[in-house]
């Protein structure tokens, strides 16, 4: 591995000698173990620890298949599908390989009793299975988490659409927090060259997601001058959201849970901020009843700031404790577009705003091909930023989920792979420069 490393650290290293390093016979990795799915049977979510699930095993380098690169791993990054595997919930991931292993030959390689997480990575090709001609060993790359067989036509328009569509490093094995990971070759991306690793390989799965979702045809369609309530505006999808709500002429009302996660998201540009802590939303006034009292308190709020306006858009993902508000306080003819339940899957809300108003209730699921793209894109151009603002080491994962799993973070938490430290891997120093201050807007707080 170590010479895997110099290679990339040499930064001039020839495509040919990439080819011809000897790969080991194993590398290291981040898991959870199939054994281990009940070990937190009786624990409230809340005090189920990732530090106790997520294990950094030393793991064989699978067979590699036609379509398939090998990378190395600078950098992973973690999102909140690692805190749902770490923590079995909504249900074991081992189900998904399971599936997945009965499709064919090569997906068999995926059914193992342990699950190599991680749906982000920066770092270099290194191998290439049979029909592979566009990337090569030594290129720089990104990933993103799209895994599609497309044999099926309906997801030829669009890929999400795909029967057999899967979040890599959640829904198939051999995943990006790992010295090593395997990926279809349509999931790489050219690594933006003014970033480190750690800040390349932050964006992907959230950057992607927000982009369909808010921005894309499929998602929200947002256009000039609409309001966008942002759920989370300073995490992993809010902090992305965020921007391409500001950069396409929108007015986004941030809803965020401290003072320090607001002034962060006014540095980047945002108006209309809510501190939904300060303001003590009680939308729920038991475990069965929401209080639409509180909805209305809400919504006054969104008006005070907008100068009387609704949202035109709602990104939601919070779920089941936002769901009701957000239905509520969306404009007549309104859409809430949403991608997640983090605080619980079963939402309930008040139908009659929905139909009476036209209001829209939209799903949107990570990213197309096209759309994962153009998202890259917009990090590459320097219109959209990283927003890394801490980064573990790969033996500290465990922690680093912890810290998304409690809320206690920033918009995205890094993890070191291969990469001794952070910083390394900026191939365009001037680029850099340019856009520094966006860059480091999110470090340290
Ligand atoms: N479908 C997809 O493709 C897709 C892709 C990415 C993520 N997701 C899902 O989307 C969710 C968010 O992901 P993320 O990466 O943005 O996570 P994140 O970094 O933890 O950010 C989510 C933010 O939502 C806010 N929040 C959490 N619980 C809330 C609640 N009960 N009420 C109001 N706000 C709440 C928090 O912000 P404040 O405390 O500051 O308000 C938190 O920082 C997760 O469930 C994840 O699995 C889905």
């Amino acid at each position: 591995m170590q010479q895997i490393l110099d290679a990339i650290l040499a930064g001039d290293t020839a495509p040919e000698d990439f080819a011809s390093i000897a790969l080991p016979e194993s590398y290291k990795a981040v898991t959870v173990h199939k054994d281990d799915v009940d070990m937190f049977e009786g624990v409230a979510s809340r005090d189920k620890d990732p530090r106790k699930s997520l294990q950094l095993d030393e793991v064989p380098i699978p067979e590699l298949a036609p379509g398939e690169a090998l990378v190395a791993v600078m950098a992973s990054a973690i999102n909140y599908n690692t805190v749902w595997t770490s923590i079995f919930e909504p249900v074991s991931t081992f189900g998904f390989l399971e599936r997945y292993g009965r499709l064919s030959e090569y997906s068999k390689r995926h059914d193992l009793p342990y699950h190599v997480v991680g749906s982000d990575l920066a770092g270099v090709v290194l191998r290439t299975g049979p029909g592979v001609n566009l990337w090569k060993p030594g290129h720089e790359v990104v990933a993103h988490c799209l895994s599609v067989e497309l044999e099926s036509p309906d997801g030829h328009d669009d890929t999400m659409m795909d029967p057999q569509q899967r979040i890599w490093g959640f829904e198939t094995n051999f995943g990006g927090l790992a010295h090593l990971a395997i990926v279809k070759a349509n999931q790489l991306m050219p690594k933006p060259d003014h970033l480190s690793w750690e800040e390349a390989a932050s964006p992907g799965l959230v950057n992607s997601t927000a982009y369909r979702q808010l921005v894309s045809k499929n998602g929200a369609n947002m256009k000039q001058g609409d309001v966008v309530l942002i759920w989370g505006a300073s995490g992993g999808l809010g902090s992305y959201a965020t921007q391409m709500a500001l950069n396409g002429g929108a007015i986004p009302v941030c809803v965020v849970s401290s003072p320090e996660k607001a002034d962060i998201v006014r540095s980047l540009g945002a108006e209309h901020v809510i501190d939904r802590s300060a303001e003590g939303y009680t939308f729920w006034k038991d475990e069965h009843n929401q209080d639409p009292k509180e909805w209305q308190r809400f919504g006054k709020k969104i008006r005070e700031l907008t100068g009387g306006e609704d949202p035109d858009i709602v990104f939601e993902h919070p779920g089941r404790e936002t769901f009701g508000a957000s239905v509520y306080v969306a404009r007549k003819g309104g859409t809430i577009i949403t991608c997640a339940s983090t605080s619980g899957y079963m939402h309930q809300y008040d139908n009659r705003y929905l139909w009476m108003n036209l209001k829209n209730i939209k799903s949107s699921h990570f990213a197309n091909y096209r759309e994962a793209w153009e998202a890259n894109r917009l990090i590459e151009k320097g219109l959209i930023h990283p927003t890394v603002s801490k980064v573990y080491s790969l033996e500290e994962t465990g922690q680093a989920a912890l810290d998304v799993h409690q809320n206690k973070h920033q918009g995205k938490v890094g993890v070191l792979c291969l990469s001794p430290e952070e910083g390394l891997g900026v191939r365009n120093e001037e680029k850099r420069a340019l856009h520094i201050e966006g860059i480091n807007r999110f470090r340290g707080v």
